[in-house]
């Protein structure tokens, strides 16, 4: 077969099955396995691909067909227009969270220490506070997860991307492992409530680590323990930033009025125009 039928069919086969992005799955995956970028595919449309080849392709059209994400299929996730290693220990970073990035750049900026100390809270894939270091070489980072599976993809992103140096991992429960003071609190933490799980399509719910996204009946308990700790850890003017779903930022943004120790406390929208990242700082009195 030419790489124009597989993909034919490997289009037609998804379709038949429900997928709604079926000519862009078949293409990310055909390309990964083949080892090029997707327009190279069309550059070489004609080339034939030898049986052997198609049938072990084939097991990766079954693995798509069933659910699984694309991502963890071919083992890497674009996010910040960096490469991050992905499997089913971790999850898949969405574009979303790339806001997240853009306000830890932006609060960074108000700081003038050579060090600026970040802590990310639940790292996975690390995909956060790799982008932050390999945006700025003044930060130090410090990523805790619960999940040794985590924090080891983590590391190798970190590694991959040049920012090991910049790194210290930690395995623990959220703040419990930490000591010490930082500037910046970032996290993304699980925060889908256990009736909005149900809901999930398929390809989260049965095939993304469980973990990494239920937080209780109503999905806000981690950031209330962030909330109540991060106020012993923060130097005084530091910020804590975390994602949040839709819907969930008055609730937060009280717990962080609750405690009078935050100001400015506000949220920020994604490009989907839905309230995605909440922050506040430490007071400086
Ligand atoms: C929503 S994922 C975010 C992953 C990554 N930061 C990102 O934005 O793509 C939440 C992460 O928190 C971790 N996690 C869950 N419970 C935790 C806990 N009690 N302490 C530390 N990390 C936890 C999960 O293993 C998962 O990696």
């Amino acid at each position: 077969m030419n790489i124009q039928e597989i993909l034919a069919s490997t289009e037609a086969f998804f379709e038949k099955k429900g997928l709604s992005t079926s000519r862009l799955d078949a293409e990310v995956l055909l390309a990964a396995y083949l080892g090029c970028d997707r327009l190279s595919l069309y550059t070489k449309i004609e080339n034939c691909i030898p049986d052997k080849k198609v049938k072990e392709f084939h097991a990766w059209i079954a693995r798509r067909a069933q659910g699984e994400p694309v991502a963890y299929i071919v083992g890497v996730k674009e996010f910040w227009s960096l490469d991050f290693y992905v499997d089913n220990k971790v999850l898949i970073p969405r574009p979303d969270t790339e806001v997240v990035v853009e306000e830890v750049l932006r609060i960074s900026g108000e700081f003038m220490a050579e060090d600026i100390k970040l802590l990310d809270i639940g790292t996975g894939t690390g995909a956060i506070s790799v982008a932050i270091a390999c945006e700025r070489d003044n930060v130090s980072v410090v990523a805790v997860d619960n999940s040794l599976e985590a924090l080891s993809i983590a590391r190798e992103n970190a590694g991959r991307h040049g920012v090991a140096g910049s790194f210290f991992f930690i395995c623990g429960n959220l703040l419990e492992p930490i000591s010490g003071k930082f500037d910046i609190i970032v996290s993304n933490p699980p925060y889908i409530s256990e009736r909005e799980f149900e809901k999930l399509p398929v390809e989260v719910r049965d095939f993304e680590p469980q973990d990494a996204l239920i937080a209780g009946p109503e999905g806000t308990e981690f950031h209330r323990s962030l909330i109540a700790g991060a106020k012993d850890i923060l130097t005084l003017g530091g910020w804590l930033v975390m994602e949040m779903g839709a819907e969930q930022g008055d609730a937060i943004e009280n717990m962080l009025r609750e405690t009078g120790v935050y100001d400015r406390v506000h949220c920020r929208r994604d490009y989907s125009d839905i309230e995605r990242v909440v922050m506040a700082r430490r007071r400086l009195w």
